[in-house]
């Protein structure tokens, strides 16, 4: 039998716990970059439907399924399809939703462990007086551990491990340690972000720099909140809705299932779910969107961040541009942005932790701290190879299997799994029981089409992303017989490197050459990794069932 399963101590906690799931560095580095890169205003529409018709019911399914799954005594998503769905096979999908948060969490991490590190430099007032190229530089020799010109040797490395330490210490505290610090963290997090959107939104062009006088923050907003029409027949924008749905709701991953698998059965999930899920799409929609582009926008114009985009902004770009509004509130400014960052990251990884400790707690009767400290010592094993060689491509090689691919094939498979195998009947009833609201009967019929055909679609867009990402033009070249070529970026092209291959191809110096041949080797590496810790989780899964089926355990 399981050792004496933990439990939520209030509503509250339980909220802000699945909030803090999903407020995550996702909100705040993902969004906006997504945003721009697909149109802006363009992109909304897409997002806020997939948002309605694939996010919330996702939540509806994972939430009740982790219910269900608890009910039996179940707390990791091997053993909750188990008891939901007969055969001995299909539990093996589960496998997904202890692997995947593994293998995020070990780069996402990495992310949180700069956090702290900026939230430290901008106390001691590190960035001071810097040009923007010397906080852009700074970030770069911070990544290349090699040569740390940061202060601290090896700074990456020291923060990436003290990192891993406090979620591990807190995770060995059971869900009262995540529910603690998603109680501080929640408040303090929208408190730091309302302070810094309301300097988005009244940046204006009065905190225009010299050096670009036409720049202004509410072209930022502008471009992001002006609706545009064309887009909603570009699949393209329509797939990195979707991708950012799925990673910023947290569904896809086992996180939910899990947390909900420490419910009661008579407690609500469907005003929960919701609850969790808007306070996640207001931190996003709202916070995200006010901070890092309209104060880029406005120092440094629209066209700036448009041609830059990405990730690197938040670290490279914000410690500059708060350096415009004095020593002091500069620092706080930095305080705010780097702990707002924080606690987004801390809430989601130690979500991260929870599946796996539940499933070893479950089946082999390990206790809390000897499961979180297997945890933290499996994501620094699986982390370190993209702290060391986070520029050959490790990190981005662990995102794209474990932090796209694998959220939509799990997602994909366990929404037909309760609408089709489960099954609606018993689906509804599971969603509906308990219930503080009444969820609209059209969540039914949404549920068991709209949500799995799309699922389906989105797998079979990304496993056959056509080339340049042009939809249109491969759809009429496919039915003018012209066939449909592949994109290096769909998962078919990507496993096999077709993108790199090319390019070696075309290389001509043997620096370029040795160059793509080590990134090639380095993410070989990450493959390895990542397929290890795989095939390791099915082996637990198999060993977990004979060991049920010794102690007549095991529903067949
Ligand atoms: N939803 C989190 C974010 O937006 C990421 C996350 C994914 C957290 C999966 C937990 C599980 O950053
Ligand atoms: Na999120």
């Amino acid at each position: 039998m399981s050792v004496k399963s933990d439990g939520w101590g209030s509503r509250v906690g339980l909220i802000l716990a699945m909030a803090g799931n999903a407020v995550g560095l996702g909100n705040f580095l993902r969004f906006p970059v997504q945003a721009v890169q697909n149109g802006g205003g363009a992109f909304i529409i897409p997002y806020l439907v997939c948002f309605v018709v694939m996010g919330i019911p996702l939540l509806f399914i994972e939430w009740s399924s982790g219910r269900f799954g608890g009910r039996h005594g179940n707390h990791s998503t091997p053993y909750i399809l188990d008891s939901m769905v007969k055969g001995r096979i299909l539990k093996y999908i589960g496998v997904f939703g202890i692997f995947t948060n593994i293998a995020v969490a070990a780069y996402y991490c990495y992310i949180e462990s700069w956090t702290m590190s900026y939230v430290y430099h901008s106390i001691v007032g590190t960035f001071n007086g810097m040009s923007q190229a010397e906080v852009a530089g700074f970030f770069n020799s911070y990544v290349d551990i090699g040569q740390s010109t940061t202060g601290i040797p090896y700074e990456a490395v020291v923060f990436y491990i003290v990192c891993l330490v406090l979620n591990t210490y807190i995770l060995s505290k059971g869900l009262k340690g995540i529910e603690k610090v998603a109680k501080i963290g929640m408040p303090l997090l929208i408190f730091f972000g309302v302070l810094l959107a309301i300097r988005g939104l009244t940046l204006g062009t009065s905190g225009a720099s010299e050096i670009f006088p036409n720049a202004n923050a509410w072209d930022g907003l502008n471009f992001l909140w002006t609706p545009q029409y064309e887009s909603l027949l570009d699949l393209k924008v329509w797939m990195a809705a979707a991708g950012q749905i799925f990673f910023t709701l947290s569904v896809g991953m086992g996180t939910i299932h899990c947390y909900a698998a420490y419910l009661e059965a008579k407690d609500d999930i469907a005003l929960n779910a919701v609850s969790a899920g808007f306070m996640n799409e207001f931190v996003e929609v709202v916070l995200g969107s006010l901070i890092v582009i309209p104060i880029a926008a406005g120092y440094l114009g629209l066209d700036w961040v448009l041609e830059n985009a990405g990730f690197g902004m938040a670290f490279q770009t914000m410690p500059y541009l708060f350096q415009q509004w004095g020593d002091v509130l500069s620092i706080l400014a930095g305080v705010f942005w780097f702990g707002l960052l924080f606690f987004a990251g801390i809430t989601s990884s130690l979500a991260m932790g929870t599946p796996w400790i539940g499933f070893m707690r479950d089946e082999f009767n390990w206790n809390q701290t000897k499961g979180a400290w297997s945890f933290g010592a499996m994501i620094l094993i699986l982390g370190m190879p993209t702290v060391i060689f986070f520029q050959e491509g490790v990190f981005d090689e662990y995102d794209y299997w474990a932090g796209t691919v694998s959220l939509v094939v799990f997602a994909m498979m366990e929404t037909i799994l309760f609408s089709w195998v489960f099954g609606m009947k018993k689906g509804w009833r599971e969603i509906t029981s308990g219930a503080d609201i009444k969820v609209p009967n059209v969540y039914k019929y949404i549920i068991k089409y709209v949500t799995p055909i799309m699922l389906i679609v989105i797998f079979l867009g990304s496993l056959f992303k056509p080339l340049d990402n042009d939809w249109s033009g491969n759809f009429s070249s496919l039915f003018s017989g012209n066939g449909w070529s592949l994109d290096n970026g769909s998962i078919i092209k990507t496993v096999t490197h077709a993108g790199i291959k090319q390019q070696l191809a075309a290389a001509t110096d043997v620096a370029t050459q040795t160059a793509l041949n080590d990134k090639m080797f380095y993410i070989n590496i990450a493959r390895f990794l990542l397929l290890g810790l795989f095939i390791f989780i099915s082996v637990l899964v198999y060993v977990a069932f004979q060991k049920r089926r010794r102690e007549g355990r095991a529903t067949e």
